[in-house]
């Protein structure tokens, strides 16, 4: 049987009555934000949140606050039509969608910010990027007033500092992690894929391939040498890749402290640019 297409609401205030309707009828609400262009990365979120929740609510909004490129937020893709069936066929019941100029008003003046989190890891190459996160987030968890928000591990540093956001101001709304989904080749799904050119798709699947190598180097060999085996990741990017290499770090998964001793809760993180296409990927262990 087909699903029942999902309601779109173009405004907050549209997407403001359908959460106060949901909560009236005691209905509880799953919410995945996205910024569009689909891929199974999201659609594994959409997937959780039916499984959890009454209702699920998707947003697709291009936010141009974390943009901190302004060619990267032109060359977005938007790819609505396509969207709106995919969240139809993954068993959405609504899309909030605003238009350009329906979430901040013109005299906005408001930021969110999340202490020192920021100042890591892609933050650092991003300035800004994640004050527009968290602002957009907040604002978006706002609205939606969802019981469960859900958030892909390959942004791991969004889904941290998004969890400690809603701990923080008391949002009520559980962030769940969701596992990274990945192609047949190992490579992180991501909006961003597309864009490769087909020599850089093919070097890309190292970034994978890297992570994979720490992990055997920590959980077999027992490496525990943090600077020693961040050297051996880089060498085996550069080696291997014509990427230009953002970063390649291993830190606590939770403050993103760098690490001299591998040991606790270890994050391994890299990004790098392949072409003007920047990609991130990580894996995270308990050591
Ligand atoms: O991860 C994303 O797609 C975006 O950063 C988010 C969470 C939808 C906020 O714009």
């Amino acid at each position: 049987m087909p699903m029942p297409e999902p309601v779109v609401l173009p405004s907050p205030a549209e997407m403001q009555a359908y959460a106060r309707r949901a909560a009236a009828a005691g209905r509880s609400v799953g919410f995945v934000p996205t910024m569009g262009a689909l891929h199974k990365g999201h659609l594994s979120l959409v997937e959780r949140a039916r499984a959890e929740n009454d209702l699920v609510v998707a947003s697709v909004y291009v936010n141009p606050t974390q943009f901190d490129n302004p060619e990267d937020l032109k060359k977005y893709p938007r790819t609505f039509d396509a969207d709106k069936a995919l969240l139809a066929k993954a068993g959405t019941d609504a899309i909030f969608a605003p238009g350009d100029g329906a979430m901040y008003d013109p005299d906005a003046r408001t930021w969110v910010e999340v202490g020192d989190l920021p100042d890591r890891l892609c933050g650092l190459s991003r300035p800004g990027h994640f004050r527009g996160v968290c602002t957009v987030v907040t604002k978006l968890l706002s609205i939606v007033r969802p019981d469960r928000a859900y958030f892909g591990l390959k942004d791991y540093q969004q889904f941290r500092i998004v969890e400690v956001l809603a701990r923080d101001l008391n949002l009520g709304c559980a962030i769940v992690p969701c596992p990274i989904v990945r192609e047949d080749d190992g490579l992180a799904c991501s909006s961003r894929n597309v864009r490769l050119a087909p020599a850089h798709r093919r070097e890309a699947v190292w970034l994978n391939n890297v992570l994979r190598h720490a992990e055997a180097r920590i959980l077999k060999d027992g490496e525990r040498d943090a600077l020693k085996l961040a050297g051996e990741l880089y060498e085996l990017l550069e080696r291997n890749t014509s990427a230009e290499i953002d970063y390649l770090a291993i830190v606590d998964a939770l403050h993103f402290a760098d690490l001299r001793k591998i040991e606790g809760e270890v994050l391994i993180a890299a990004a790098a640019n392949f072409g003007k296409v920047r990609l991130i990927d990580n894996t995270r262990l308990s050591v």
